[in-house]
């Protein structure tokens, strides 16, 4: 299966979910391969970073301008490409052969507006093929109940047309940010965090069919 994260709004969390999600899926023993389309290469820096420190299984990243139909079909088993507004042919050939897009939105108006907007290219990069499931979420969600944003942000999500806003949300939290600089995915970092408990329910959404394995200790 091919989900294209996906979102013209920079720093919205594509990178960080792309990242977690294949280590999350890994997790799942399930066989997994990310393509970064963004010629900042953050997804490929990451991988990079997980390689040089040893830490096991790496990451398989394809770091290049498009993803050729042909090629991301050829992988058996999930696809997860990171792409963003600063390679548009790159972005609009994900788009046209994805079977599921997932946008993640911080929650503010200017980040629904752009939304928006990037439903109309969907459309145009879908060219008129059956539209796949266009998911879209709340990402650096407050965790503060009195602000009122993030609900503010999935209800104005809701209004688009087209456009499945998932219940679960990533909230603002420090372990995302110290997940992309130390190259482990939240719940390898802190597995009894709220971070890491909010994702794996975030994941089992998206993969119900797939479950985290539980890791063996190596012998003494
Ligand atoms: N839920 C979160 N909580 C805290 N920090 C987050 C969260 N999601 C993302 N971040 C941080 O926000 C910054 C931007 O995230 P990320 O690089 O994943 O976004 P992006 O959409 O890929 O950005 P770009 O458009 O520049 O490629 C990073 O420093 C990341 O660690
Ligand atoms: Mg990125």
């Amino acid at each position: 299966m091919i989900t294209v994260v996906a979102n013209l709004k920079g720093g919205s969390g594509k990178s960080t979910v792309v990242f977690n999600l294949a280590l999350w899926l890994q997790s799942c023993a399930q066989p997994v391969v990310t393509y970064d389309l963004d010629p900042q290469c953050t997804l490929a820096d990451v991988g990079a970073v997980r390689q040089e420190e040893g830490y096991t299984p790496p990451l398989q990243v394809y770091q290049q301008d498009t993803a050729l139909p042909e090629q991301l079909a050829y992988h058996p088993g999930e696809v997860l490409v990171d792409v963003g507004a600063a390679n548009m042919p790159g972005m609009r050939d994900a788009l046209s052969v994805a079977d599921r897009i997932l946008i993640p939105v911080p929650p503010s108006q200017p980040d629904v507006w752009a939304t928006q907007r990037f439903l109309s290219i969907i459309d145009e990069a879908l060219a008129g093929r059956d539209r796949p499931p266009v998911e879209a979420f709340v990402n650096r969600a407050d965790t503060h109940r009195a602000v009122r944003e993030s609900d503010e942000t999935a209800q104005a999500l809701g209004l688009l047309e087209g456009i499945t806003v998932l219940d679960k949300r990533l909230c603002q939290r420090t372990l995302y940010r110290r997940s992309l600089s130390e190259g482990l995915a939240v719940f390898e970092l802190a597995p009894r965090s709220k971070a890491a408990a909010e994702f794996h329910a975030f994941a089992s959404t998206l993969y119900p069919q797939h479950r985290p394995r539980r890791r063996r200790r190596s012998a003494a």
